[in-house]
């Protein structure tokens, strides 16, 4: 039994988790910046990162804690070492490196990105392999290839905004504070009239996304004479961004003859996406519960138990932007 303790700290979730074999999470601590960016309608990266520090080794006891386990119990520390804020990434990052360096434990970097992915790891069925992954969190909209672990493709991605950047720019156009996901959802299920649409950014012939084009449109709609009830506008919107990534990462997946799709990042939350990608799915479909979908360490647990004959010496350099960020082929 492999015991790993994961610490996530790239955007503004400081978080911390005990992680057996990179399927089941023993705890899953999150301490939300939330309440401390609504005043200013978004993250200051400068504001998160002091906050991450405040929070760090407090999150990693409770989620010991919580685990029932102690310093000894352990077999390797990991941390999120990109992509995201980096001053927020070298709060966990670090604190990371000092507590395996102390307990004697081995380090291991991990993509964020590949953290949610492998969330689908922490369910009950494992998935098979090769598979899609579609990723949609705040900052970033990605159509992976996954072979086998640690082996992505990257097919395609979001030209522009991310599905989830969208939702907060959108809710902040209609006033409903940061961040805008959960809020926005809300006041779409409210919606009387449901006839209301939006344009659709298919980009025919290539796996990608655009989402600028969608947020203009919203602006255009509630600046307009005889403007539609806002919760009319945010139905059609998450309506729109349903209806593109759903389609499209079906239709990818079965192009590429996968053996299952699986769903990511904080947007993968949402419940009307949710619904329709169950409804379009002609694979197995795999998404995490909603609190493994906005950011958490559980899964970067999940993610670092594949790198475990990868793991860096705490005491040596690390170079927080292509350590792990090789193993994705992405761009830096
Ligand atoms: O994965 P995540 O927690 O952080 C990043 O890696 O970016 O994703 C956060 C994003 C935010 O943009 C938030 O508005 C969005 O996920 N989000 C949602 C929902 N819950 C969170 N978007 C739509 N519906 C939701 N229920
Ligand atoms: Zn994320």
């Amino acid at each position: 039994m492999t015991r790993i303790l994961a610490i996530e700290s790239s955007c503004d979730e400081t978080a911390a988790a005990v992680v057996v074999d990179g399927r089941r999470a023993l705890s899953s601590v999150v301490a939300s910046q939330d309440e401390l960016h609504a005043e200013t309608g978004g993250v200051v990266p400068e504001v998160a990162a002091r906050q991450h520090l405040r929070a760090v080794l407090p999150v990693v006891r409770e989620a010991l804690r919580q685990a029932e386990c102690g310093w000894d119990d352990l077999d390797a520390i990991a941390a999120t070492a990109g992509p995201g804020l980096p001053g927020a990434l070298v709060v966990g990052l670090n604190a990371a490196r000092g507590l395996a360096y102390g307990c004697g434990l081995p380090l291991i970097p991990v993509d964020h990105i590949e953290g949610h992915v492998c969330a689908n790891w922490l369910g009950e069925q494992e998935p098979p392999l090769p598979a899609l992954a579609l990723v949609v969190s705040g900052g970033h909209t990605e159509l992976l290839l996954m072979d086998d672990h640690g082996r992505f493709r990257r097919l395609g991605g979001t030209r522009d905004d991310a599905a989830g950047e969208a939702f907060d720019k959108v809710a902040r156009l209609l006033d409903l504070g940061y961040p805008g996901g959960p809020p926005l959802s809300a006041l779409a299920l409210t919606a009387q009239d449901r006839s209301l649409k939006l344009p659709r950014a298919w980009l025919r012939g290539s796996d990608d996304f655009s989402f600028s084009g969608l947020k203009t449109a919203v602006l255009r709609t509630v600046q307009g004479d005889d403007a539609p009830p806002v919760a009319e506008v945010a139905w059609a919107f998450e309506q729109s961004v349903a209806d593109v990534l759903s389609r499209k990462a079906e239709r990818v997946a079965e192009r590429e003859g996968v053996q299952a799709l699986l769903v990511g990042g904080g947007v993968a939350a949402n419940a009307e996406l949710r619904r329709q990608l169950a409804e379009r799915a002609q694979l197995p479909l795999f998404i995490p519960s909603p609190a493994l979908c906005t950011d958490n360490a559980a899964m970067i647990g999940a993610a670092a138990f594949r790198h475990l004959d990868e793991t860096t010496d705490p005491a040596g350099p690390l170079d927080i932007f292509s350590t792990a960020r090789r193993r994705l082929r992405l761009s830096p």
